[in-house]
């Protein structure tokens, strides 16, 4: 078995900032950290989907850094529409392949994750273009029969929470196309949406994991507008058993553990 452990949306804060419904973002991630270090079988990464800081500053970069090196293991790091790009570049070691995106390919095991980079500096929409698409296409070439999942921020379908879904790629058919080609792409791992959600893009399962912090309403009205909930934040465990997928969800900020029941 191999674990992929998924963290997304932390929304990091400067230290003096003060803490968006009340919710102390930085002490979240801490409580994510822990808990992941705590897991009995060890992620062989944690892929993070973006949104990592709140807004991209300097100080909120360093904050997040700091809690993501008490890991203990590699992250495989994404930035999201709040993420400044450039300073994204600069604080992750990974082989970042394209001047002009942060997209990376990696080995896990016998896997390949490929972190998809589809934000648009200074924009909440993300962008399938030509030279992302081709990226792709090439990258998914050079092994098409390695299993592989892909990362990443925004999601590449609509979920029906419309204020949401307006910064979703609108060329949805065309990234929908690149996955048909390659069926070695079982996996897709979003962010953003700050709400778990499944759903499929070609032959690959596509889920958007749960955000460390708050969470989106759910509104499935057309024209729903900003809303925000506290429900229970978490991080997930995506385990590669016998050649498929398997998707777990751990909440944190909770006090009770596991525990056996009382034999009768
Ligand atoms: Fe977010
Ligand atoms: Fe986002």
């Amino acid at each position: 078995m191999i674990v992929i452990a998924q963290i997304s949306d932390t929304h990091i804060l400067g230290p003096e900032e003060s803490l968006p419904c009340g919710v102390d973002h930085n002490r979240q991630l801490d409580l994510a950290v822990q808990d992941i270090n705590a897991e009995t079988v060890q992620p062989a990464a944690v892929l993070a989907t973006g949104d990592m800081t709140n807004t991209g500053q300097p100080d909120q970069m360093s904050e997040l850094t700091s809690r993501l090196d008490r890991l203990d293991a590699p992250v495989l790091a994404l930035p999201g529409n709040h993420d400044n790009q450039s300073l994204f570049r600069e604080a992750f070691d990974m082989t970042w392949s394209s001047p002009d995106h942060l997209s990376w390919s990696t080995q896990v095991d016998e896997l390949r994750i490929v972190g998809l980079d589809v934000t648009v500096p200074g924009s909440n929409h993300a962008l399938f273009d030509e030279s992302r698409q081709q990226w792709l296409r090439d990258e998914l070439s050079t092994n098409p029969n390695q299993p592989t999942a892909i990362a990443m921020h925004q999601p590449p379908f609509l979920t029906g929470i419309d204020w949401m879904d307006a910064t979703a790629i609108t060329n949805r058919d065309e990234f929908a196309a690149v996955i048909a080609d390659f069926p070695c792409v079982s996996r897709i791992f979003c962010g953003h949406l700050h709400r778990p959600v499944q759903s499929t893009v070609a032959q690959a399962s596509a889920t958007v994991g749960l955000s460390t912090i708050y969470h989106v309403g759910l509104d499935l009205e057309p024209g729903s507008s900003v809303q925000l909930i506290r429900d229970p934040a978490g991080y997930q465990l995506h385990c590669w058993i016998e050649g498929r997928w398997v998707s777990h969800t751990r909440y944190i900020g909770r006090s009770e553990k596991a525990f056996e029941p009382e034999r009768r």
